[in-house]
């Protein structure tokens, strides 16, 4: 029972619509009616700039980190935090606050990293810079770095991590096939800054 309560928890959390809520309270738009129509970190930065991005993107990590607290918070030790965090993940990016119609999953799987592994967050982090440093495309470098943190995850021998990164990453794929498509027909748009 306290188990699918933490699920029921846990898919709220990532439900919270932070592009969403930031683009009408902060600006007074619907962020998925612009740039690429994603409810994320990316394209409120593309969208509304720095501060905003800066703002969805922390908050849609620490959803997940929150959320993989969970067990740990209700001290429920046999409840695996990825597993949680995946209900996060599933809320971030069909939020039941913002009509099913949300991101696509990077921060947010992020976050639980960060809860449950900090080193390989942070590792997986430089790898994303990396890549957005040569590529200039976010969306390439969070799928890049899904497959970074499956190979990373291999020597770990971690089965419950090894399992949970490749069906996050493919996942993420898998929400980012606008991006693919983009990315192939060279109208992906790159980042300015970098
Ligand atoms: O985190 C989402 C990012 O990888 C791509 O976002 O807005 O360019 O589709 P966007």
């Amino acid at each position: 029972m306290i188990e699918a309560i933490i699920f029921i928890l846990a898919y709220l959390l990532g439900s919270i619509p932070s592009g969403l809520i930031v683009g009408k309270v902060g600006y007074g738009i619907d962020i998925r009616e612009h740039g690429s129509g994603n409810l994320g970190g990316t394209n409120t930065f593309r969208t509304l700039g720095v501060k905003a991005g800066l703002i969805v993107t922390i908050s849609d990590i620490l959803k997940g980190t929150l959320a993989a607290s969970l067990p740990f918070l209700f001290n429920i030790q046999d409840l695996h935090p990825l597993l949680v965090g995946i209900f996060a993940i599933i809320g971030h990016t069909y939020p039941i606050f913002a009509k099913f119609k949300g991101g696509k999953a990077v921060a947010t799987s992020g976050g639980i990293l960060l809860c449950y592994t900090p080193v390989m967050f942070l590792t997986i982090l430089v790898f994303f810079f990396i890549v957005l440093y040569i590529s200039k495309y976010v969306s390439l470098s969070s799928m890049l770095a899904g497959v970074y943190g499956i190979i990373y995850s291999l020597f770990t021998k971690d089965i419950p991590l090894i399992i949970i990164i490749t069906l996050i990453t493919i996942f993420i794929v898998y929400r980012h096939r606008a991006n693919i498509k983009r990315i192939l027909n060279k109208t992906e748009p790159k980042v300015k800054w970098l």
